[in-house]
């Protein structure tokens, strides 16, 4: 059998229960080479994030450089972490942790983020699915970061969808909204994995329990420990998950889409990112852009950004549990 061409992943984020789920998949999946793991506020402070990071991928058994970045927003305040969808820790309050002796790269986020696209001109695809502080910070590091990296995709934003922080905001776009703009106008290819698919695919926890059980693993059952409190917070909220307890896998769409575009149907027009007002951290995306709107940041020439729209909600699951299932975990570091 062949081996797929792999691609080389910097995987931004802020673990967060569904950022555990993407983080194993991308483990898992043989066509991923997970080159480094960035960390960003958001499902928790950065510092936890970081030491999630560190821990997940000691559990499974994996040595990948893991650094601290971006501690709080580019102009907004910052707010505090949602402890009540994550738990205080990001993984679902996992209570006493087995010793892991990981540690941290001493670089800054960004900073290794324009290191690897220099030392990998072309090889990089930056999967992003926190606030995008990081990224944008790259950007103004290395303004030439556009035509070093491969392509990115971003786990954020929402265009039809309604947002699940207000009327119109999803949470990765509204805690950083002026990184969020940056990042979707820098010129670079980039995809928008949104709420308009990610609510469209739930995952139930009874999958999380099979796989447990397939591995007898401390890393699978931290990850359905993890799922079993999130799953809480979508059951009170949504009826359709409450009947079958489950939850939104936002994150690990993102990898999917890398994985398996041909699951996502994609529209590629502008998209800006309000930064102020009712509307702050909502996608517009101009949907005519037939049309040489006159206004500032509107004009024809703007950058644009593959939109996923619709998803084969069924596929998406197939894949990642045949992918869980498989074996791909390690023993412990350091048991
Ligand atoms: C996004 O917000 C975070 O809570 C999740 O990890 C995901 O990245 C969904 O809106
Ligand atoms: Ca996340």
């Amino acid at each position: 059998m062949s081996t797929p061409t792999r691609n080389k992943v910097i995987y931004d984020t802020d673990p967060g229960v569904d950022d555990a789920m993407a983080l194993y998949y991308a483990l898992a999946h043989p066509a991923i080479d997970l080159v480094g793991i960035t960390t960003t506020f958001g499902n928790v402070t950065v510092e936890q994030a970081a030491t999630n990071a560190l821990y997940l991928t000691a559990l499974a058994g994996r040595n990948i450089p893991v650094t601290r970045g971006v501690a709080t927003p580019w102009v907004k305040s910052p707010e505090a972490p949602p402890a009540h969808i994550h738990g205080a820790d990001g993984l679902g309050n996992l209570g006493a942790r087995r010793k892991v002796d990981a540690v941290l790269d001493p670089r800054s986020s960004a900073q290794f983020i324009v290191d690897m696209a220099r030392a990998h001109p072309g090889e990089i695809t930056l999967v992003a699915v926190g606030p995008l502080g990081n990224l944008s910070l790259a950007l103004q590091m290395e303004p030439q970061l556009p035509n070093l990296v491969r392509e990115v995709i971003v786990m954020g934003g929402t265009v039809m969808e309604p947002g699940n922080v207000s009327p119109v905001a999803e949470a990765n776009i509204w805690n950083d909204p002026h990184a969020a703009d940056r990042v979707f106008t820098a010129g670079w290819k980039i995809t928008m994995v949104g709420l308009d698919v990610t609510h469209r695919v739930v995952v139930l926890l009874s999958l999380f329990r099979q796989i447990a059980d397939r591995h007898q693993h401390p890393a699978t059952d931290a990850l359905h420990h993890a799922v079993d409190f999130y799953a809480r917070f979508y059951s009170g909220l949504y009826q359709h998950i409450a009947a079958t307890p489950g939850c939104f896998a936002h994150d690990l769409l993102a990898f999917l889409f890398l994985t398996h575009p041909a699951l996502f149907e994609i529209e590629t027009k502008a998209v800006r990112v309000a930064t102020e007002g009712f509307a702050q951290g909502q996608t517009i995306m101009n949907r005519r852009d037939f049309i040489d709107y006159p206004h500032p940041g509107w004009g024809k020439g703007q950058p644009r950004t593959q939109v996923c729209l619709k998803v084969d909600a069924q596929a998406c699951v197939r894949v990642f549990e045949e992918t869980l299932m498989g074996d791909w975990l390690r023993p412990l570091t350091n048991d």
